[in-house]
């Protein structure tokens, strides 16, 4: 659910018209929606109410401090993977105390600004980085706390894409579940690190239920195993990855029967719960709006070139992801989408490539996609792009970044400003 609807012919965000933003701001500019962001956080808390967990954010898929601001004061923390998002979540107020830190490569120095800050817990990803943070917290005279993140060898199913599966054997993410009583037997005298917990994400997109349930199933019998042997495990962290619509509205399925299945694995248990969620909080709280700036012809392909490149946009040629994208004001209202949905047919429609300003072939935000008559000067809005669109943005072919905007009920307001042909150019040196 999200609160982006065609009113009296027109996108509207909120109570607020998409021209209006794209007239005051400028295209390309991603607009997030302020209820649906909380609406989506409160949806996750509630469907897990009953085990009273920790919602760690996760801040890579969409970073602005604004948007984390929101999220903390509705009671989330944050989950980080790099010094640079540790000092966002900082800078945004989140309490170190709800601070998660993941990755499988962390640099002595970030390894040492978190044990700092004070944060909650490292999941750590491998043996080495057991001893690198032992080490290091020794030096600074500090007791560093750690899960484990365990790789359960879990297929995430065959519509999550290769490049953002995590949890099967072959990927590079935490120490094989065989390997983990080990790992615990082996690093359960350290001086300055305490492995008190077990960390999971299976991958990012979960269309299903079943392989949530097979982790975490595998999860509770390695505790099982590990309390048996004398370790306290004092919570599990589940990790991410529940998946929104991209296609259409059923596609994804809502957090509650991800909840429903999950949440009896979990309740009695003696240790506590974390989970850390992107996309489900933020993906269908932001749209792209982009303009058409040419039309032309190629052989038999009819190209609709817009504002908006790669650079702004990477998962249509990075994952072939599908982005729904539609005209903000149809010229005919035949074509007011009733849902946005991949079969739609237009009335009077064609079959274009909607692709962007770069040098490179792989710049499209579509291809071979269904779409309205569209002219010079129509604005496009590209739906689903609030996690990892603009995070993932970048100044490929020295175009600046776009600008974010909030919008809440009938305001907005710039909670980036674009960049600027100086802001390109500021960090280096003649
Ligand atoms: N926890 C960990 C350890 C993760 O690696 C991730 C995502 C999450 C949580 C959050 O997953 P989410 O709830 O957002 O699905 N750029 C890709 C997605 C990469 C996900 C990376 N890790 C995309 O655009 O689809």
């Amino acid at each position: 659910m999200d609160f982006f609807n065609y009113k009296n012919n027109e996108l509207h965000c909120e109570s607020v018209p998409a021209s209006r933003i794209a007239a005051e701001v400028g295209t390309p500019v991603y607009v997030y929606s302020k209820a649906t962001l909380l609406h989506h956080y409160r949806q996750v808390a509630n469907a897990f109410k009953p085990l009273n967990p920790t919602i760690c954010y996760s801040i890579k898929s969409c970073s602005n401090l604004h948007v984390c601001k929101l999220l903390i004061d509705a009671g989330c923390g944050m989950d980080v993977t790099s010094g640079g998002e540790l000092f966002r979540a900082l800078k945004a107020g989140c309490d170190p105390k709800k601070i998660i830190y993941a990755g499988v490569g962390k640099t002595d120095d970030e390894i040492r600004m978190a044990i700092d800050a004070g944060i909650a817990a490292f999941n750590i990803e491998s043996e080495a980085e057991i001893e690198n943070i032992d080490r290091i917290a020794g030096e600074m005279g500090k007791t560093a706390i750690g899960a484990l993140r365990i790789n359960p060898d879990v297929d995430p199913g065959h519509k999550t894409h290769a490049k953002t599966t995590t949890g099967k054997k072959e990927n590079k993410f935490g120490v094989d579940i065989e390997r983990a009583e080990r790992v615990f037997e082996q690093y359960k005298t350290l001086k300055n690190l305490r492995i008190g917990g077990l960390h999971l994400h299976i991958g990012s997109p979960i269309y299903d239920i079943a392989p949530y349930v097979e982790a975490i199933t595998k999860a509770n019998a390695l505790i099982d195993r590990l309390t048996k042997k004398g370790h306290k495990i004092e919570w599990l962290d589940m990790g991410g990855g529940f998946a929104v619509n991209y296609k259409h509205p059923m596609q994804a399925l809502p957090v509650t029967e991800h909840a429903k299945a999950l949440v009896p694995l979990l309740q009695g248990k003696p240790y506590k719960v974390a989970l850390e969620p992107g996309r489900y909080i933020v993906g269908n709280a932001g749209i792209v709006l982009t303009r058409v700036l040419y039309r032309k012809q190629g052989g038999e392909k009819k190209f609709v070139i817009v504002d908006a490149g790669m650079n702004d946009l990477i998962r249509p040629t990075l994952y072939d992801a599908y982005h729904f994208i539609w005209p903000v004001k149809p010229a005919d209202a035949k074509n007011v989408p009733a849902a946005r949905d991949e079969d739609l047919v237009p009335a009077d429609g064609e079959t274009v490539d909607i692709v962007g300003p770069i040098c490179e072939s792989g710049d499209y935000l579509a291809k071979g996609r269904a779409l309205p008559q569209t002219k010079r000067g129509d604005l496009l809005a590209v739906f689903t792009a609030g996690a990892y669109g603009f995070a993932m943005s970048s100044n490929y072919n020295n175009r600046p970044r776009a600008a974010e905007v909030l919008v809440d009920g009938d305001k907005f307001t710039v909670i980036r400003r674009r960049e600027t042909y100086e802001d390109l150019v500021a960090p280096e040196l003649i």
